[in-house]
């Protein structure tokens, strides 16, 4: 039997990377529901190969006029469209790759309905983690980490030693300004910020990964998929981003993860869970590779990493201040409203200027999210 699949985000990196893994296993896997937002064109593309029975699109303009060129198929369209494909009775598990808080209520529609989640959109975990690990837990669903560092932590966990496991270590590949003196940091641009090293990603994460705040979103993700305190969660810088993450026995014995830095290794084993299915993914040759390096993260240089342990000590809807507050800033940096080092500041100014008290339910959440982006928006 295939298993029966749904994509919200299919038009972005992860999502034709998802649709490169199952075109590559048609025996396994089918199609049945697939959403983007802006990129029709390439919706159209991709359900002339997969031919799902739903779609979802950004707004009802764009729905009406992909309905008449598919008459067979259900078009739906908006936030109300991705809830209702995510919650669609023929798909058995729902691959969640939109970006930022926008995934939050189809993440959580997809639980609701009984469906396996395989995640790749962290910022939902961020912001509101406190309300879906429940949901989880209650519905008794599969919660799949596509995040590489995750994946690599989720492959290696062992949860017959749960109570043994003392730490574990996120792999960062330090970004493209790992080796950028930090006085030059003020003249970064967008263009410059936007070219990775190893990963080649949607624009949020690349400039996330910039600033190191995507590492200190994978702590708080991993804090609330493996259940440990952020002192439990170590960051190491790896440029090489073949280790992809380790965890730390008490017995003095650590496991790793490694591939090489391809989205389709993680993806597969989300898919094809609790099997392992073949996969194109170019084979890891450690004689090529030669030299595995890792070294200590630049809290001076990223100060948006620090700040991370500390919101995730603090708890409640901060996660939710920090990712919303970093999703404006980011906007702003890439149309140049504001520059690189105050994507930071801008963030740090918002968390601090905080004095609300919100109750951690999804409507807190959502109104703390919503608080943020205008604060940002007055300050920029
Ligand atoms: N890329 C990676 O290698 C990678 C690795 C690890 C984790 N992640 C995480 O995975 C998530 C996706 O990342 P990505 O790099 O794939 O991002 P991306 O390339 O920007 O793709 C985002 C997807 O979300 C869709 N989308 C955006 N706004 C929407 C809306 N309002 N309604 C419906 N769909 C909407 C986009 O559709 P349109 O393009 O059609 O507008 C696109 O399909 C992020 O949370 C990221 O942190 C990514």
């Amino acid at each position: 039997m295939k298993k029966k699949i749904s994509i919200l985000g299919s038009t972005g990196s992860i999502g034709v990377n998802t649709l490169e893994v199952i075109r590559s296993a048609p025996d396994r896997f089918e199609v049945v529901g697939l959403a983007c937002g802006a990129n029709v064109a390439l919706l159209e593309k991709q359900m002339e190969v997969f031919h799902p029975k739903i779609v979802s699109v950004g707004t009802e303009a764009m729905a009406l006029s992909l309905q008449q060129k598919f008459p067979h198929v259900e078009v739906l369209w908006g936030e109300e469209g991705l809830c209702a494909l995510a919650q669609e009775d023929c798909a058995e598990l729902v691959v969640c790759a939109l970006v930022g808080a926008k995934g939050i209520k189809p993440t959580l529609a997809a639980i609701g309905a009984k469906k396996d989640v395989a995640l790749a959109n962290k910022e939902v975990l961020v912001a509101a983690g406190a309300v879906v690990m429940p949901e989880v837990q209650k519905q008794g669903v599969k919660f799949l980490p596509i995040d590489s560092e995750h994946s690599a932590i989720f492959q290696v966990f062992e949860n017959h030693n749960r109570s043994a496991i003392e730490k574990i270590t996120l792999t960062a590949s330090g970004g493209p300004f790992l080796h950028r003196p930090k006085e030059t940091f003020s003249s970064i641009t967008p263009e410059e910020a936007l070219k990775h090293p190893c990963w080649s990603m949607g624009k949020r994460i690349t400039i996330d990964s910039a600033t190191l705040m995507n590492k200190g979103f994978e702590v708080i993700e991993a804090h609330w998929l493996f259940n440990l305190t952020p002192s439990q969660i170590e960051v190491v810088v790896h440029p090489q981003s073949v280790v992809h993450s380790l965890i730390s026995y008490r017995d003095g014995n650590t496991l790793a993860c490694l591939s090489l830095p391809d989205m389709k290794a993680p993806i597969s084993y989300a898919l094809s869970y609790p099997e392992r299915i073949s996969t194109e993914v170019a084979r890891l040759n450690l004689a090529k590779v030669k030299e595995l390096t890792f070294l200590e993260p630049d809290h001076e240089k990223f100060p948006l990493l620090k700040l991370s342990y500390e919101v995730a000590k603090k708890g409640n809807v901060f996660p939710a201040l920090l990712n919303a507050a970093d999703e404006v800033a980011v906007e702003a940096f890439l149309k140049k409203q504001i520059s690189f080092i105050q994507i930071a500041k801008l963030i740090e100014e918002t968390l601090s200027s905080y004095s609300k008290s919100l109750p951690l339910s999804l409507e807190g959440i959502l109104e703390a999210d919503s608080w943020a982006r205008r604060k940002v928006g007055e300050l920029i």
